[in-house]
């Protein structure tokens, strides 16, 4: 099963979003009906906080009012994406299993009264859990109107508890089969840490001053397999009826608690969320990391928008509005870079409740608003794609992202804390998105040699394996970059020992790195080539390696900072600091310049998007999305999918769309 069954079922490309209609009366949905069909509203997602209504008290199950709802959207035409609503127990169940509830590190045990309020690792919320996924796949698992099954929402609720501590010891004992094992992967010899049985062995509760960071990191191993395996446990439960594609929204936020390369693997489809935290061209730049991102977790297969905001963007203690025309831009932005289509949070504006300030296809204002216009305008251009169902996107650079490297930055006790991963993985992609790279993601043990150019930005930890696999990459022909503080240690967070980093990976850089020297807040230096940098600097000798650019302050000057190494058919390259915006951006475009990767189409100005989907008979589409206030002509007129007629620009904010050939 993958995404093209949903297509498929749909006749096109699904555009909808969740819908709560529990939260309002007969009246209004009416007017949904007859809004959704003006919408060209083909999915809708049920059900995803619906437990209380579902299962008012313990084992008694309610389906009527679903029944109806599901029955009116089959009679309009609108497929239906059924959630199992175990992100949101009801009062209830937590009342009647106390344990349920979760705790965090500091012992804090939390109630209900929000959402997402349930440890994963309790016995009780598991069986409910799988019950009810069992009941709604036995009703709805074969009506006609289901095009997807929605396990769960946003996976990623951590707790401390005692069952936690239970399970988590089983884990731990699978993982490193003695404890003798364990004391030696954790490093247990320092701070008198020793553990002499299983049952002094906890969850990384608030201590006293840092953590192990053996501890920390098996900690975020552990619950990635135990929400995987929550996921595997209702996702098999819903098999037992039905042969819809199964899926759950993944979260690409700033943190990360889910391995995603592994949970992807689990999925039949895979969707994801996405929520913009800055506005503008900001907000393009992240929809686009954010599709790259969730199509190379689905290993380059179709994949399914299955969240984002009308008008919603996330910064810091206020929520933005989105541009005009950011409704179409931002769902072109993820369909160019392969999702099926777009879906939002939520179809209708909530009137009371915890976010009732959060943007909907609807809004407060009711259809006669922008908003609803810009949503009937996007829905007409994304039923007009439908012939691109299936194809998918090609990219010759990938971003190198491993879970366990971002969780080994997360640790206690690091020589410094502006050694941000994820800020790091952004900016990459920011720097190759502005050069109008196509860009997948990919990690550090897979195949990487259908990749021209290689970029680690944040590989602190780098298993033994993938630094082989890496040296490999470079010695049968790839270019590879590696930035600071890569491959310091291994997968059990121990120092890499006689110099940095990982000694393959060494090899293939043609350096060693001997001291890391990280700089003051306020620090910034300057290279010989006149590129400046912050945060870090190292100590680095070049064995095989030439220099490209120096230190020149303090005991670095005349130091190697920025290197590279011929290494078999292919090169390695170091970057020892963290370069300013422009000059790393430089950096970027002299690779991919060395590298021969050219834009899919090239000469296009900035903020203007241009990808291509290929479908595998050879027909592809060109995807231009406009940023800019003015318009950007194209290099010949050409057929545009979007209005059905000639084009012979990009209008200013607008979009086209080629079919090629
Ligand atoms: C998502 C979540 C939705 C809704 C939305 C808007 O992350 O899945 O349920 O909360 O954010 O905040």
């Amino acid at each position: 099963m993958t995404a093209r069954s949903i297509t498929d079922r749909l006749g096109g490309l699904a555009f909808g979003g969740d819908y709560n209609p529990e939260q309002w009366d007969e009246p209004v949905w009416k007017e949904d009906d007859e809004l959704m069909r003006r919408a060209r509203v083909n999915l809708a997602t049920l059900g995803v906080f619906s437990w209380a209504l579902l299962e008012p008290e313990e084992g008694r199950y309610d389906f009527s009012w679903l029944d109806a709802h599901i029955e009116r959207l089959h009679a309009g035409g609108v497929a239906v994406d059924l959630a199992t609503p175990t992100a949101s127990p009801p009062p209830w169940f937590t009342l009647a299993h106390p344990d349920a509830l979760p705790v965090a590190p500091d012992g804090t045990r939390l109630i209900h009264g929000s959402r997402d309020t349930y440890c994963l690792t309790a016995p009780a919320y598991r069986s409910a859990a799988r019950r009810i996924a069992s009941a709604l796949a036995e009703r709805y698992g074969d009506h006609p109107a289901l095009a997807l099954w929605h396990v769960h929402n946003e996976y990623g609720t951590l707790c401390w508890c005692d069952h936690t501590a239970a399970a988590f010891r089983v884990w731990l004992r699978a993982r490193h089969g003695s404890l003798e094992a364990l004391n030696a992967a954790w490093g247990t010899a320092f701070w008198s840490q020793r553990y002499t049985s299983w049952e002094q062995v906890l969850p990384p509760r608030a201590t006293q001053w840092h953590k192990n960071p053996g501890q920390a990191l098996d900690f975020h191993r552990f619950w990635s397999d135990e929400i995987i395996a929550a996921y595997r446990e209702q996702r098999d439960a819903i098999r037992v009826h039905s042969d819809r594609p199964v899926t759950t929204n993944l979260m690409l936020p700033a943190y990360q608690n889910v391995d995603l390369w592994a949970f992807a693997r689990e999925l039949d489809v895979v969707t994801s969320d996405q929520y913009p935290s800055a506005p503008g061209l900001d907000a393009a730049a992240d929809a686009a990391f954010h599709a790259d991102r969730t199509r190379s977790l689905a290993g380059q297969r179709p994949w399914l928008l299955m969240e984002q905001g009308t008008s919603t963007v996330y910064d810091g203690d206020q929520i933005l509005a989105k541009e005009p025309g950011d409704i179409l831009r931002h769902t072109l932005g993820h369909i160019a870079r392969g999702s099926e289509g777009a879906l939002f949070f939520q179809w209708r504006q909530s009137r009371a409740g915890a976010e009732t300030w959060h943007s909907a296809m609807v809004p407060h204002a009711g259809p006669d608003s922008r908003i609803f216009r810009e949503v009937m305008q996007t829905g007409e251009a994304v039923a007009r794609l439908g012939e691109l169902a299936g194809s998918t996107v090609t990219a010759s650079v990938a971003v190198l992202d491993d879970p366990d490297a971002w969780w080994a930055l997360g640790v206690d006790g690091l020589p410094s804390s502006h050694l941000d991963y994820h800020a790091s993985l952004v900016r990459a992609h920011r720097a190759l998105w502005d050069a109008h790279a196509t860009v997948d993601f990919a990690h550090p043990g897979q195949e990487l040699s259908r990749y021209r150019l290689v970029i680690a930005p944040a590989l602190f930890l780098l298993s033994d394996a993938g630094a082989e696999n890496l040296r490999r990459y470079v010695a049968g022909g790839g270019t590879l970059l590696v930035q600071h503080a890569s491959g310091y240690v291994d997968d059990r967070m121990h120092a890499r020992l006689g110099g940095y980093p990982a000694g393959p990976l060494r090899e293939a850089l043609g350096i060693r790195v001997e001291e890391y020297r990280p700089l003051r807040t306020d620090q910034r230096i300057t290279l010989s080539d006149g590129s400046h940098g912050t945060v870090w600097s190292e100590s680095l000798r070049c064995e095989g390696a030439q220099t490209l650019a120096a230190y020149t302050h303090g005991m670095l000057t005349g130091s190697p900072a920025l290197t590279r190494h011929r290494f078999g058919t292919g090169q390695g390259w170091y970057l020892s600091t963290r370069l300013d915006d422009a000059d790393y951006g430089s950096l970027i475009g002299r690779l991919l310049k060395e590298t021969g990767i050219e834009p899919e189409l090239p000469g296009q100005p900035p903020g203007v998007e241009a990808v291509t989907r290929h479908a595998a008979d050879g027909r592809h589409w060109h995807f231009l999305i406009n940023h800019r206030t003015d318009a950007v002509p194209l290099p010949g007129p050409a057929h545009d999918l979007l209005t059905g007629a000639l084009a012979h620009e990009i209008p200013p904010g607008g979009c086209v769309v080629l079919r090629r050939p």
